[in-house]
């Protein structure tokens, strides 16, 4: 028996239904707010990652799937490198939405020049190459919004804004959610916060451990989300970027935080905060479900220099993602249903063979007329249809006898009441749709 590669799930039933609803919703939703649907590829040139998410990042080194064809696969065992690829032959399976969504921008010109914002939203799988473990999936979904060419603070708010709106939709207790909020600094102030913060990782070397060592040189802010307790300790202790950002992403993140008050959303600010992708400039947040267990539902920022790192003109961006399983598991912890039930239906029941005839054309009318109809194709009894009615939550059964399909008659039959009524063939479809509604 073949079995679901480790980290996967398969998503049917009602589990689909929640994951079709967090779509509706988005739609809805993102859609009063001016976005539109993308879909990009799930594989991309892994220089779309590299260059986006960054080089140094756990996704690009470590969870990354990278793809080669199967005509490529044997050679590139053989060699032991991929030295000899041309970057079209290198691919990745995405891990996040965002650096495709851009690269798709660049390529497309959604934002030229003196236009007005590109504004899209995704539904989407991802792929993380990560150790599983509850509400940490190898293939995982997220809804995600990306809104380009809009630098004003008041874009970052109303992100932050819909994101909120959104859990609430979904059926979140908002005063169960944690907003946490930073301003990670730009090109001209971040540079100069990394060195300090490098320096007081080498000034403390012998407390920390050798991941963070290692980040020092690399990508020092991750320091602040390592889960050893004696770096998160020593890192207490470590400039915080809030001392040192430069005036104009000071006076941003005020403005951020001005409208979020105005719009009375509630957030803690975090300055440690400095999420996991490379591409942040300034504003970033993350929102938690207390209580769930299931770390960050969501999270986002802004990403001014990410459309010219993807090769196009320099125009700011920002955007948030939402991971559908982890919102299922906060969700469930807080006792919300985001399945609902079963789909009810009707079930057409024929006496007899020689009614097949009779069933068909009913069934075919009431689908036409977009009833969700079930009907016996395996030539059960009467007693047995109704069985298999019930079974599918028919909440109307049409039964049709011979007697009744020679005068042109169809009995409607109520299953939860077990009334009954004769009405013409040639008007069940609204005699039904009227006793549905
Ligand atoms: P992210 O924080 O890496 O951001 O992911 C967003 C959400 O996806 C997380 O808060 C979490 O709910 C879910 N998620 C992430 N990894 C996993 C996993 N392995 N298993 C299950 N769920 C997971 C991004 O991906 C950015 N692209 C968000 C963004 C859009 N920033 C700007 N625009």
């Amino acid at each position: 028996m073949g079995q679901k590669v480790q980290g996967t799930e398969d998503l049917y039933g009602g589990y689909m239904r929640a994951w079709q609803r967090m779509q509706d919703t988005a739609r809805e939703l993102f859609g009063a707010y001016g976005f539109d649907a993308i879909e990009t590829p799930a594989i991309e040139q892994v220089d779309t990652f590299v260059h986006g998410i960054g080089e140094s990042t756990d996704v690009v080194r470590k969870e990354m799937f990278r793809v080669v064809s199967g005509a490529l696969f044997g050679d590139l065992l053989e060699k032991g490198t991929e030295a000899g690829l041309k970057p079209r032959q290198r691919m990745a399976m995405r891990p996040e939405g965002t650096a495709g969504v851009v690269r798709a921008a660049v390529e497309n010109n959604f934002v030229p020049q003196g236009a007005a914002p590109a504004k899209l939203w995704y539904a989407e799988a991802m792929f993380r190459g990560e150790r599983p473990q509850k509400g940490r999936l190898r293939q995982f979904h997220q809804v995600g919004v990306e809104w380009l060419g809009a630098p004003d603070a008041a874009a970052d708010a109303e992100c932050i804004i819909m994101l909120m709106e959104y859990f609430k939709r979904l059926g979140f207790d908002p005063s169960k959610l944690r907003l946490y909020i930073n301003s990670m600094g730009d090109g001209a102030c971040r540079p100069a916060y990394r060195d300090k913060v490098k320096a007081f990782i080498l000034d403390h070397k012998d407390e920390m451990c050798e991941d963070c060592l290692e980040r020092a040189e690399i990508n020092p802010l991750r320091a602040f989300d390592c889960k050893n307790p004696r770096c998160h300790e020593v890192m207490a202790d470590a400039p915080l970027v809030n001392d040192h950002l430069c005036g104009d992403c000071a006076e941003h993140y005020a403005q951020v935080k001005k409208y979020l008050d105005e719009a009375g959303i509630a957030y803690t600010e975090d300055p440690t905060l400095v999420r996991g992708l490379d591409y942040y400039t300034r504003t970033v947040f993350e929102v938690e479900c207390e209580g769930s267990g299931v770390g960050a539902i969501g999270g986002g920022g802004r990403y001014d220099g990410l459309m010219e790192l993807e090769g196009g003109k320099p125009t700011p961006g920002i955007g948030f993602a939402v991971g559908f399983e982890r919102i299922a598991l906060a969700l469930a912890s807080q006792g919300v249903d985001l399945e609902g039930a079963d789909p009810s239906c009707v079930y057409v029941a024929g006496i007899g063979a020689e009614t097949r005839g009779a069933v068909f054309s009913a069934t075919l009318a009431l689908r036409g007329a977009g009833v969700r109809t079930e009907a016996d194709y395996q030539g059960r009894s009467l007693k047995a249809q109704f069985k298999q009615a019930d079974k599918l939550r028919a909440t109307l059964c049409v039964v049709l006898g011979p007697d009744e399909v020679a005068a042109g008659q169809a009995t409607i039959r109520d299953m939860a009441t077990h009334e009954q009524v004769q009405v013409p063939m040639a008007s069940l479809a609204d005699e039904v749709k009227a006793r549905l509604a």
